[in-house]
Parts: C-alpha cells; sequence; structure tokens
C-alpha cells in the first residue's frame, strides 16, 4: 500500500501515544494519553505502574488515532514504534502492540530510536532539517549533543555524564515540592526572578569537550535550599528558580554553541522536552543568529514525548530501506546508531 501513511507508536515513558503521519511530514491524527497524574503523587514515574496503564491504554489510543485520521489498518503503508531507549516495561507494550498489528495486517515494520524521534519533531512543522547539523536532545532521560552530517548518520559529540537537563529540573522541583515534570513548574517560577540572584557551579563548561555534568548543580542547588532553611531565612523562590535555570541553559547552550563553530555546520537543532523551554529557545536563538547559522526546534507540544515524531522518523527510515522483523525488541539502553 502507497499511501504514504504511518503508524507511530510511543511507549517509553509515561505518555502511550499513537499518531498517523502522512509522508513523513503532515500530522493526520496525533494522540497522547499523558499518565503524568497517576505518577504525580509518586513525584516521578513508577516503572511498574506505566507499563499497566500502557497495557490498558495502548489499543484504545491506537484506535483514536486510526479513527481521527479517518483511516484504518488496511491503509497503512508501514507501522514504526520506539523500542528505545527508555523504561524495558514500557517500551515493551508499544513494541508488542506494534508487531502484532504488523504480523496480522502484513505492513512492514520499523523500529525506531526514541532520540532520533525527538529529533525528526523538527520535520513535523513545516520546517526542513538540512545537514549537516549538531542537534542537542535534552529530556528527563537524555542530554546528547549530536553531529549529523547527513540524514541518518549519527556522530554522539558529547552527553551528560550523571543526570539529564530535564531530570536535574525534575529533581530540584520536586525538593521545593512542585508537581511532576519540574521543567515548566520551574520556567513558570523564573519568569519573575532574577538569574543573576545566585551563582550555581557550571559543570565541566571549562573543560574541553562537549559532555554535561549536572548533579554538581542539583547538589548545590539542594544545599543552598537546606541552608536556607537552617538559618530560618526564606528563600526568593523566582530568583532561585530563574538562577537554576540559567546555569541549565548557560552550559547547555555555551556547548551547543562551541560545537556549531567548530563543525562549521548549516543548522543547529534543538529536541526533547527541555527545549519547549521559551528562555531556553530565546537564548540559542540569539547566539546562532550571530553564528549566521540557522535554527529548528519544534513547537511545544511536538518537543516532549509523542508519536507523531516516531511516526515521522520511521517513515523516513521506511524509505531508506529500514525494516524490523518480528523479533524487534525492547532494548532500554539503545543508543543512535545501533
Ligand atoms: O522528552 P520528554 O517528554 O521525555 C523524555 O524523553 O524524557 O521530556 C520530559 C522532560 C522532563 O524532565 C521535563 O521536566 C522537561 O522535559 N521539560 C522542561 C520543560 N518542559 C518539559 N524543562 C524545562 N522547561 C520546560 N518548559
Ligand atoms: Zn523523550
Amino acid at each position: 500500500m502507497q499511501s504514504g501513511l504511518a503508524l507511530g507508536i510511543e511507549t517509553s515513558c509515561d505518555e502511550t501515544a499513537a499518531a498517523v503521519i502522512r509522508n513523513g511530514r503532515e500530522i493526520v491524527s496525533n494522540v497522547v494519553l499523558s499518565q503524568i497524574d497517576i505518577h504525580q503523587k509518586y513525584g516521578g514515574v513508577v516503572p511498574e505502574i506505566a507499563s499497566r496503564h500502557h497495557i490498558e491504554a495502548i489499543f484504545p489510543v491506537i484506535n483514536e488515532a486510526l479513527e481521527e485520521a479517518q483511516v484504518t489498518l488496511d491503509d497503512l503503508e508501514v507501522i514504526a514504534v520506539a523500542y528505545g531507549p527508555g523504561l524495558v516495561g514500557s517500551l515493551l507494550v508499544g513494541v508488542a502492540a506494534a508487531k502484532a498489528l504488523a504480523f496480522a495486517k502484513g505492513i512492514p515494520l520499523v523500529g525506531v530510536n526514541h532520540i532520533e524521534g525527538h529529533i525528526y519533531a523538527n520535520f513535523l512543522s513545516g520546517q526542513d532539517v538540512n545537514p549537516p547539523l549538531v542537534c542537542l536532545t535534552v529530556s528527563g532521560g537524555h542530554t546528547d549533543l549530536l553531529l549529523i552530517p547527513s540524514l541518518g548518520q549519527y556522530e554522539i559529540l558529547g552527553r551528560t555524564r550523571d543526570d539529564a537537563a530535564g531530570e536535574a529540573f525534575d529533581k530540584v522541583a520536586r525538593v521545593l515540592g512542585l508537581p511532576y515534570p519540574g521543567g515548566p513548574q520551574i520556567e513558570k517560577l523564573a519568569k519573575e526572578g532574577n538569574r543573576e540572584a545566585i551563582v550555581f557551579p557550571r559543570g565541566l563548561l571549562e573543560k574541553d569537550n562537549f559532555d554535561f555534568s549536572f548533579s554538581g548543580l542539583k547538589t548545590a542547588a539542594l544545599n543552598y535550599l537546606n541552608g536556607a532553611k537552617q538559618r530560618g531565612e526564606t528563600v526568593h523562590l523566582p530568583d532561585f528558580a530563574a538562577s537554576f535555570q540559567w546555569a541549565i541553559i548557560d552550559v547547555l547552550t555555551e556547548k551547543l554553541i562551541a560545537a556549531a563553530r567548530e563543525h562549521k555546520v548549516r543548522q543547529v537543532v534543538l529536541s526533547g522536552g527541555v527545549a519547549a523551554n521559551a528562555t531556553f529557545r530565546e537564548h540559542v536563538a540569539e547566539k546562532v543568529k550571530e553564528l549566521g547559522m540557522e535554527l529548528l526546534y519544534p513547537p511545544r507540544h511536538l518537543c516532549t514525548d509523542n508519536a507523531a515524531m516516531i511516526g515521522s522518523a520511521g517513515y523516513f527510515g521506511y524509505l531508506a530501506g529500514r525494516r524490523s522483523d518480528y523479533s524487534l525488541n525492547a532494548v532500554a539502553n539503545l543508543r543512535l546508531g545501533d
């Protein structure tokens, strides 16, 4: 069936998502069922609870995506599913569902790396992804700085040695008693704050490499809060949030821009949940403009986990001849290029 229609399936963390994509670029339907409410009372995602909810939700979500797109399984040219990295019990649900449908209907199956999916979110807003480019994928689980010399080729320039940037947001927000996920909460608080109020450490900033480290910043932020508590002082939360957020944005941007300059790329691309942060986007935009390069980032709702990005990456992979067989399995620590 040469319909150009791909069904994308995404269950790598706490979102059960399915989407129908046309020609890798056009969103026909995009259903995201978030479990945030369920996990919020635990302050983070509980893997066993996540996979149980994926099992209940996966087929209703897929049906909703097909119905909204007004297509049936018979209209699909390919089924794309995220098979890693992520929570293995969660990934397995999407992978099993995708394999079952592909087998039952004889539809080609393509396993997609979730990080690659985040990058392809940029294709879904009418933008032209035009390598060579450097891409920073920043989410709750990842902080990867990539050189993409041509589509489908990935060279990892650097990654976090400890916490992911989104994880640092989430952990500090949790200590502040803010709901999960913490990034948007800190961003909201930071709007009224002074980012110069508190000087937090910048991990590995002076080092001559593209790796990141956020655990030192996280510890410094937690020590700051504890110190104030012990002295009976009240913390000015907007200043705290703005300074903390700025420490993350500063390091991410410095390294990204240094990589863009060193590799003389055409485009600089942001992806992943943290790329939804408006202050981060604005700061990177200023720096990229100075370099005379082009900046791409997905619309906010496509920065966080969704299946449209998986459908897009899977469709382009399919066009390039990529196929998965029924032995496809979830790989919790899947790396780009594997
Ligand atoms: O890509 P994503 O939905 O899931 C993963 O693959 O991890 O990213 C979620 C992460 C969370 O850590 C969340 O706090 C962070 O992205 N995030 C943000 C913002 N929106 C989401 N961080 C900072 N500012 C935001 N506006
Ligand atoms: Zn993600």
